[in-house]
């Protein structure tokens, strides 16, 4: 069978007007923006109101995207929306498909929580290599402000809401050049957004289970312990699946989850800081959203040029984790 090559050829991003720093976080939780800024490099975060919708700033973010790759919505013959947020639990990606107008394009949900974004990249990368689809619309958004727990100050200060988007086109020469996916659901419990079933009685002896899902939790310290471990090796397997070295990477763009994990993954592979791509002190941990952010940025800055090497890490709740390591351009 004929395998088709994988460009990225367009990016887009879109976060919330209301912008929320650690300084007025003071004044719903015992902390200091010192705190926060030193045991995170967070200094502030976008916060999306009742008036925003997931599907708005995808959708934004997704026009910035289509508009860089000169692509028309109509082209797109697949949207996968990583989210774990949706306006609605059977799924936002249509309601992005109608508001685009990609009348040719079958979309769906994804959700690996802030893994999400790389797990969809090499989803999307399957449906291209095998020649199914041509053009896909790769969608990474979250609104997790939602189910924050606001009187929690181990996770309220971490979390903000965003959206990124890449275009992922068919190419001669494939530019994903090795990735690597991982899961441990032994490890569930150390970062959850539950459902709570209560039981319902409806006639004789059936009942339902109508509940509500509970605010975020997460084992902070066990995260972390997680991330600065799992990371690195992920990103070594990719690399060795591309046959490359951590020293032919141009970009470390790991998801913006807390810059001390950051600064521990470039450390242990030995990528020099200016290497490392962080804009968490802006929008703090947007979850899928932050790589395709970041990414954005980082192009619509012309820091990433074409031809770039760039490794990618996600990981968070499942737990999930994973790395992709591609370049840049047509
Ligand atoms: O996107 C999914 C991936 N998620 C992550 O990658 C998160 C990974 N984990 C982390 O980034 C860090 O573990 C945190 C930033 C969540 C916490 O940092 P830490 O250095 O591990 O702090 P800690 O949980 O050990 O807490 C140290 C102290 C505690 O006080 P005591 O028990 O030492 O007296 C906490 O109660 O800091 C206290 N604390 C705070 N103080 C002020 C916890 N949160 C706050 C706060 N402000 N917001």
């Amino acid at each position: 069978m004929q395998n088709f090559g994988v460009a990225i050829t367009g990016s887009g991003s879109a976060v919330p007007t209301n912008s929320l720093s650690n300084e007025v976080l003071t004044q719903l939780v015992e902390t200091s923006d010192e705190w926060i800024a030193t045991r995170t490099g967070i200094r502030s975060r976008r916060l999306a109101s009742a008036n925003d919708s997931l599907q708005a700033i995808a959708t934004q973010a997704a026009w910035q995207a289509i508009a860089m790759a000169k692509i028309a919505p109509t082209d797109i013959d697949l949207i996968i929306l990583a989210t774990s947020t949706p306006d609605d639990l059977f799924g936002s990606a249509c309601q992005i498909q109608a508001a685009l107008g990609a009348t040719q394009a079958v979309a769906f949900d994804m959700t690996a929580a802030c893994s999400g974004f790389v797990f969809g990249l090499v989803t999307a990368a399957q449906y291209i290599r095998t020649g199914v689809y041509q053009n896909v619309l790769l969608i990474g958004a979250d609104i997790l402000s939602r189910w924050v727990d606001w009187k929690d100050r181990r996770t309220c200060v971490l979390f903000g809401d965003g959206a990124g988007a890449v275009v992922m086109q068919t190419s001669n020469r494939d530019r994903l050049l090795g990735f690597e996916l991982k899961s441990d659901g032994t490890q569930n419990q150390c970062l959850n957004l539950t459902y709570q079933p209560q039981s319902q009685p409806l006639v004789n002896d059936i009942s339902v289970a109508q509940g509500n899902y509970q605010p975020i939790t997460m084992n902070g310290k066990e995260v972390y312990r997680f991330a600065v471990q799992r990371v690195p090796e992920v990103i070594d397997k990719a690399l060795f699946r591309a046959n490359l070295k951590a020293d032919q990477i141009d970009w470390l763009l790991l998801h913006q989850a807390n810059q001390r994990i950051l600064d521990a993954v470039a450390e242990r592979m030995h990528i020099p800081q200016h290497k490392v791509i962080s804009n968490l002190a802006r929008y703090g941990n947007t979850s899928a959203a932050s790589i395709p952010i970041a990414l954005d940025e980082a192009i619509r800055a012309k820091k990433i040029k074409d031809g770039d090497i760039i490794a990618a890490s996600g990981f968070g709740a499942g737990l999930t984790w994973g790395a992709a390591i591609f370049s840049w351009g047509r």
